[in-house]
């Protein structure tokens, strides 16, 4: 399974023995890089960055670390090894041999999946493209390159799925992903989350660990599927994401020392002091979490889904780890407990299961979620500072499903428009806090130096020290 390097297109997937799929893959090449010129990470500075490339995709040792020009990445295609004699696990082709071409009966199905993943890629690289002119350190700018090539390489992965195997309309929708922009009020991305700002190094940290996590759990449900390169793409996929979320909860976890820190060397828990002294207060955090959290848990979708059923049934997206899952795999007569709303509270109530299989992929991400916020609060409370970040209740501040229609507190206690009208500003980011948030934003690119809202990582990259030269300039 090594990879060819000497390709044009890196790949093991055997690109060679395809020339017609080797051509339209060389033709989209240009397309992307014009595109990564133009809405990627901002050069303001020629520069090398000491990045991470897959070499292999076995378990141990994928990864070559080295500086690279960012430009002169090499993207790729690349799958996890094949499972001998894999069959599908679920639904009403349980027990078949996974499938290497597309069942024609599932073909608008699979596009769609496979085209709703693969739009969420680039759409990330859109929102960070601004954020390397504010770096806190060079460890952190290498991070964000580090995230944005892989996610530019993941966009690589599903472009190839398309042209591989869905022909015309393949081609054609590999390259809408280059047209449709974050944003762009006429050709916007498809999910609604991949259209917001990532305006901060804040905002940055809480997406790589509350949206690339929401990733996470869409690519293991895909991993699941019967469409075995589909499967083998995202099992490759999750390895790369996994440090996209640890640059998440660490850059988090940093954020919050540093705040931490200033309160006990000023002895105060005061915001307005710890910001006056450059810091971001905890209530400021909690606000960030509460956005990223509501807007990342609408991801999953509607609680109760004959989309979600169908994709199942058909064996196309699995449950989180569905083969681990001790049922019978088919959910016809089951039932799983979904929370809506009854006499203006929100109670759990049975739904069928196979119906209920978004909010089932809900309830795994949000218990991820919660350990991850459980490790800030240790952080916090080694400070011996008495306060605890919460995630708030799913009812909150959601833009998709059941909860659209009321308004309910972080604890999930339903309440009035005028209640919230009072104090929404408690609970989610004003603009007053953002402009705050984002007057600490001044780059910080001196080796060893790191700016003062935020505290060193514990740990450098591959066994660096965090004072390594992480990017060089020229
Ligand atoms: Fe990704
Ligand atoms: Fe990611």
């Amino acid at each position: 399974m090594s990879i060819d390097y000497q390709e044009k297109i890196p790949n093991n997937v055997n690109l060679g023995e395809d020339r017609r799929l080797q051509r339209a893959l060389e033709n989209w090449q240009p397309a992307y890089l014009n595109w990564w010129d133009e809405q990627g990470p901002d050069k303001g500075r020629d520069m090398e960055v000491y990045l991470r490339t897959a070499i292999s995709v076995d378990a141990d040792g994928w990864a070559q670390f080295g500086h690279v020009k960012l430009p002169d990445y090499r993207w790729g295609i690349f799958m996890a090894p094949a499972q001998e004699n894999r069959k599908i696990a679920y639904g009403i082709h349980k027990g078949e041999a996974a499938w290497q071409e597309i069942p024609g009966e599932y073909r608008s199905e699979l596009r769609r999946l496979i085209v709703t993943q693969g739009d969420t890629e680039p759409a990330s690289v859109e929102q960070q493209a601004l954020l390397g002119r504010t770096c806190p350190s060079l460890y952190d700018l290498r991070n964000l390159f580090q995230v944005n090539v892989e996610e530019g390489r993941h966009l690589w992965a599903m472009v190839y799925l398309l042209h591989a195997h869905f022909g015309r309309d393949g081609r054609d929708e590999a390259e809408e992903m280059l047209a449709r922009h974050s944003g762009d009020p006429d050709k916007p991305r498809i999910l609604q989350a991949f259209n917001e700002k990532t305006p901060d190094w804040l905002s940055f940290f809480m997406f790589t660990f509350f949206t690339d996590r929401d990733g996470k759990y869409q690519l293991a449900s895909l991993a699941e599927s019967g469409f075995d390169p589909l499967s083998r793409t995202c099992r490759f996929m999750l390895t790369e994401e996994a440090h996209h979320m640890f640059v998440g909860e660490t850059g988090v976890q940093r954020v919050i020392q540093r705040a931490c820190e200033l309160m006990n060397e000023l002895k105060t828990d005061d915001p307005g002091t710890i910001r006056a002294h450059g810091g971001i207060d905890l209530q400021t955090i909690q606000k960030y979490i509460n956005f990223h959290f509501s807007v990342s848990v609408d991801l999953f979708g509607q609680e109760l889904s004959t989309n979600a059923a169908n994709y199942y049934t058909m064996g196309l997206k699995g449950r989180f780890e569905e083969t681990k899952i001790d049922d019978d795999h088919v959910l016809k007569d089951a039932s799983y407990k979904v929370s809506e709303i009854k006499n203006g509270e929100v109670v759990m109530a049975d739904a069928s299961a196979i119906t209920a299989i978004n909010e089932r992929l809900r309830d795994d991400y949000i218990a991820d979620c919660q350990k991850g916020v459980g490790r800030w609060n240790k952080t916090i409370a080694k400070a011996g500072i008495d306060f605890e970040m919460k995630l708030p209740n799913r009812a909150f501040h959601r833009g998709i499903g059941a909860f659209t229609e009321i308004r309910a507190n972080p604890d999930g206690k339903l309440i009035s428009q005028a209640e919230w009208d009072k104090h929404q500003s408690e609970w989610l980011p004003t603009d007053e806090d953002r402009v705050f948030v984002q007057s600490l934003m001044k780059p910080v690119t001196e080796q060893g130096k790191i700016a003062g809202w935020i505290a060193p990582p514990a740990r450098g990259i591959n066994g660096q020290s965090f004072d390594f030269e992480y990017v060089r300039y020229h």
